[in-house]
């Protein structure tokens, strides 16, 4: 990605942190599709193992639905195997990981032995704005696209504009479920943000804009370009 060429010579680590709903996957999608660079998102495997009933599949559903974190020894384990494949040689940006300071360290581990660059970026967005998003996010089953019911619904209401699927709720975007999942990310998330400001500066980009106004900040921090 141009990121990798203009902030280093080698290959770029770049994790996009922040709250449920802050657009993570809205931005890291996008970024992935303008730049070719592998992305990963931990909240997509585990819900495609879910989906295909396999054993780390049946671990993390009950924590999910519950909005609880799937334990690190898991999700170490399924990173490493991800990012040894092909893709992600030349470098990948993940999505969802890490979410404890114990996956953080993990993933230096990771970094360091690969002589990889590590970029963060963390996503500001108000509460309020989290709770509209969540609630009126509908998604699809299939192929996992996103929508919003006001800000980026699907050309035909309840239905993929990729694949034709009926688009639902997610289980873990129920009121009560949002709350549990705010509280973890204030609990376990919100250290890795400081673990990493003790080291370098993060990042921080104001979420709560239109998503092609978020993307052209990225765009433009990766650039090396002037904020
Ligand atoms: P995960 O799927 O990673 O959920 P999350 O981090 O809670 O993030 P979300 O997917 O809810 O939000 P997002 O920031 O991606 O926002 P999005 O772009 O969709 O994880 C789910 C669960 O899996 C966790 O709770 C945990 O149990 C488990 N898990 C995953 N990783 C784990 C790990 N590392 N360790 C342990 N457990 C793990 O946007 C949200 C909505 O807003 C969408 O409708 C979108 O269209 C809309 N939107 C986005 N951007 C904008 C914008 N700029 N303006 C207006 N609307 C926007």
């Amino acid at each position: 990605m141009g990121a990798a060429d203009a902030k280093a010579k080698r290959p770029l680590c770049f994790l996009l942190l922040g709250p449920p709903g802050a657009g993570k996957g809205t931005q890291s999608g996008i970024i992935a599709r303008r730049t070719g660079v592998a992305r990963i998102s931990t909240g997509e495997m585990l819900r495609d193992a879910i989906a295909r009933k396999t054993p780390l599949g049946e671990k993390a559903a009950p924590l999910m639905d519950y909005g609880n974190l799937v334990p690190d020894d898991l999700l170490v384990a399924l990173i490493a195997e991800r990012v040894a494949l092909p893709d992600c040689t030349n470098g990948f940006l993940l999505d969802g990981f890490p979410r404890t300071v114990n996956q953080a360290a993990a993933l230096d581990q990771l970094v360091k032995d690969r002589g990889m660059e590590l970029v963060v970026m963390n996503f500001d967005v108000p509460r309020a704005v989290l709770l509209r998003r969540l609630s009126g996010r509908r998604w699809c089953p299939t192929c996992q696209a996103t929508y919003h019911l006001e800000t980026s619904p699907s050309k035909k209401l309840g239905i993929c504009d990729n694949c034709g699927s009926s688009l639902i709720q997610r289980a873990d975007d129920r009121e009560n479920v949002v709350a549990k999942r705010l509280e973890a990310y204030e609990a376990q998330t919100v250290p890795v943000i400081q673990h990493y400001e003790k080291r370098f500066p993060v990042h921080r980009v104001d979420g709560y804009r239109d998503v092609n106004e978020v993307f052209a900040e990225i765009e433009q921090y990766l650039n090396g370009e002037p904020s």
